[in-house]
């Protein structure tokens, strides 16, 4: 198959039938689920395991070595001209929402892998090695935590994280060591921490999960700035009580003073310039038609692209939800699960895709990236910056999420022309 950055027929046939076959792939990858109508995979799941397996298996026959490293990330090297030669990292993650759709962070790890099938069905090394990374913790849905592989690669990885536990009480250490993997290896593993301080970039590709490039009529988007991100979980304790006995008047109910904090959520950031805020869960208990709610638990996300607006308003939200709990009579529990600066990218190898778009006949749009993603996580480590590719009616987190064959194949053209030209000396 030929793969051709260049904007004649012969080219554009052959990215099409590039990214069908990376469609093909991310069907197969969609099979790999914890169960339920859609795809669900969650961190250190049995599904994650055997996509992790699957995945491995395709990055061998196509030229790398590769194994699952102590987070249970996907690691795949191809070497470069020269054996041993730092390496540029490609990455984005196998870990999904609940009930998601198949392209959001598995688009970025399959069209890295058919890259390096690429050059290596044409015998091509270039002067860098690749490594491909899938990671598996991007969403932070199963633990109150996120990015551990990624930030074990990095070399931010927070120990205290292990102790972090899911719904079912079991503690994320606890998991990695059944999933197989080294939890006391995350936060100091001195050949990982060698590999990263040599490597020369990270680059990724994730679809849009937006709009912006459909209502702009363009297939691919070079990320100028990632949001940065608060998550918190808030615990409110009332009094469990009778439903048909307990006068209005005299209640502490949990679950009303959970719905007033909901709300306060949304009307901060309605009126904030810049703040997108959301309440993605509300736990209740006991949870019962008849008792009214003694506990209720939900999550907060905080996101803008600018620090101080996202810090400003996450404290003005906590601040209404104290008030609120006081008001009602109810106790508050804040707990910080996570802090993500705002990250901007590199502006070298932003110009480097846009280059290689360019020579693919796109003018590719810029744009910043309102959804979290693993290159957030080498901003300050390694020269970062992403490629978007479209998003049909900027669906994600949904089943109906969707790409076409077309752009797919072009984001893959576009990445490999990208490596051909890296500004290797900007980066080093
Ligand atoms: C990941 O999709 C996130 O932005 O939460
Ligand atoms: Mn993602
Ligand atoms: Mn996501």
């Amino acid at each position: 198959m030929h793969v051709s950055p260049s904007s004649d027929a012969t080219a554009r046939d052959g990215r099409d039938c590039l990214g069908a076959a990376l469609l093909a792939r991310l069907e197969t990858l969609a099979g790999f689920t914890d169960g339920g109508t859609a795809l669900t995979r969650l961190y250190l799941s049995p599904a994650h395991r055997a996509a992790a397996g699957w995945l491995a298996g395709w990055m061998e026959q196509a030229g790398m070595t590769a194994h699952v490293d102590a987070a249970g990330n996907v690691v795949g090297r191809y070497e470069g001209a020269t054996p041993g030669a730092p390496a540029v990292l490609l990455g984005s993650h196998i870990d999904s929402v609940r009930n998601a759709g198949k392209y959001d962070g598995t688009l970025g790890v399959v069209t890295a892998v058919a890259v390096v099938e690429e050059l290596n069905r044409r015998g091509e090394r270039l002067p860098f090695a690749l490594e491909v990374i899938a990671f598996g913790d991007e969403e932070g849905v199963r633990f109150p935590v996120i990015f551990s592989g990624t930030r074990a690669v990095a070399g931010t990885f927070d120990p205290a994280c292990l102790h972090a536990a899911d719904a079912d009480g079991v503690r994320l250490g606890e998991a990695l060591a059944a999933f197989g993997g080294a939890p006391a290896a995350l936060a100091a593993d001195p050949a990982t921490a060698a590999r990263v301080a040599r490597a020369l970039a990270y680059l990724e590709v994730h679809i849009e999960q937006g709009p912006v490039l459909e209502q702009a009529g363009v297939p691919v988007g070079v990320v100028t700035a990632i949001n940065g991100a608060s998550r918190y979980t808030l615990g409110i304790t009332g009094t469990a009580g009778h439903a048909g006995t307990v006068p209005m008047a005299g209640r502490r109910d949990a679950l009303a003073a959970a719905a007033d904090m909901v709300l306060a959520v949304e009307r901060q950031a309605l009126h904030t310039p810049g703040l997108v805020a959301t309440v993605g869960r509300l736990d209740v208990l006991p949870g019962a038609v008849n008792v009214i709610a003694g506990g209720a638990r939900l999550t907060l996300d905080v996101r803008s692209p600018d620090d101080r607006v996202r810090r400003d308003g996450a404290a003005a939200i906590l601040d209404a939800c104290a008030i609120i709990a006081q008001r009602r009579h109810v106790a508050l529990s804040v707990d910080q699960t996570s802090e993500t600066p705002a990250a901007p990218c590199t502006p070298a190898l932003m110009d480097a895709f846009a280059a290689a778009a360019a020579r693919a006949g796109v003018e590719p749009k810029r744009l910043p990236s309102g959804a979290g993603h693993d290159a957030m996580v080498f901003a300050g480590v390694l020269p970062m910056a992403m490629l978007f590719v479209r998003c049909r009616g900027g669906i994600s987190h949904n089943p109906a999420e969707s790409i076409t064959a077309a752009d797919a194949g072009l984001a893959a053209a576009v990445l490999l022309d990208t490596l051909r030209h890296l500004p290797v000396q900007a980066l080093s």
